[in-house]
């Protein structure tokens, strides 16, 4: 929608209110009972309101984050919504699982990787955004593309948490340690920048 109607897109997301009580109205709403306009206007707003921003659903797949209590949240950025509708018809999107890459690459290609990341121990575990989550062994099958990937000439850089499988995996690539900064914990003193891989088969 933002890409093919931004302006009804637009005047739906002026509709919106910054209290508890809309924004639990509008996070209990069904998507199937809503136009397109009204889903994305829904998502988007749900993005700006919710307690840190983040999307997190229960095993129903039901949107489970509460109210955020944010002053006054940028519901409307204009013109990032601009540049994105700009950028979007120029982008090619898929929803596939991401094995489906190999189909496409070309040598010389770049390829970013951003997968749900390895939890850093069993109570951080949060790689789920979604009622399905990524595994081990989903972890093992990326690394395996990443690696057909390098055979096929592709430059490629994936991101990941900072831990022995994920080093384990990617032996003999390029691993650097970053600082990330992390808003989204439970815990208060866990949140600010956390040491990340950035996982590269090329060298600047
Ligand atoms: C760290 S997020 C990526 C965020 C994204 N780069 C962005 O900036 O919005 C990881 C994403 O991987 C997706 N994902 C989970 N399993 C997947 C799979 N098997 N194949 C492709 N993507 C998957 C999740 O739905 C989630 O959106």
């Amino acid at each position: 929608m933002l890409r093919d109607d931004l302006d009804s897109l637009l005047v739906d997301l002026r509709r919106h209110e910054n209290t508890a009580e809309y924004y639990y109205k509008i996070r209990s709403a069904e998507p199937e009972t809503l136009t397109s306009v009204q889903r994305a206007s829904r998502l988007l707003y749900l993005n700006k309101t919710a307690y840190n921003g983040l999307w997190r659903v229960n095993r129903k797949g039901w949107h489970n984050v509460p109210f955020g209590r944010y002053k006054n949240p940028r519901i409307i950025d204009e013109d990032n919504l601009l540049g994105a509708h700009w950028l979007l018809q120029r982008a090619r999107i898929k929803l596939a699982d991401f094995s489906v890459v190999l189909e496409t690459v070309r040598p010389g290609m770049f390829v970013y990787l951003d997968p749900p990341y390895y939890p850093l121990s069993k109570t951080s575990g949060f790689t789920s955004y979604t009622a399905d989550s990524f595994s081990e062994n989903d972890q093992c099958r990326l690394a395996e593309v990443f690696r057909q990937l390098d055979h096929s000439g592709c430059l490629i850089m994936l991101s990941n948490s900072d831990n022995q499988l994920i080093r384990e995996l990617y032996k003999g690539y390029d691993i650097k340690v970053v600082m990330a900064k992390r808003a989204i914990n439970c815990r208060a003193d866990r949140r600010g920048p956390i040491a990340e891989l950035v996982i590269r088969n090329y060298e600047l």
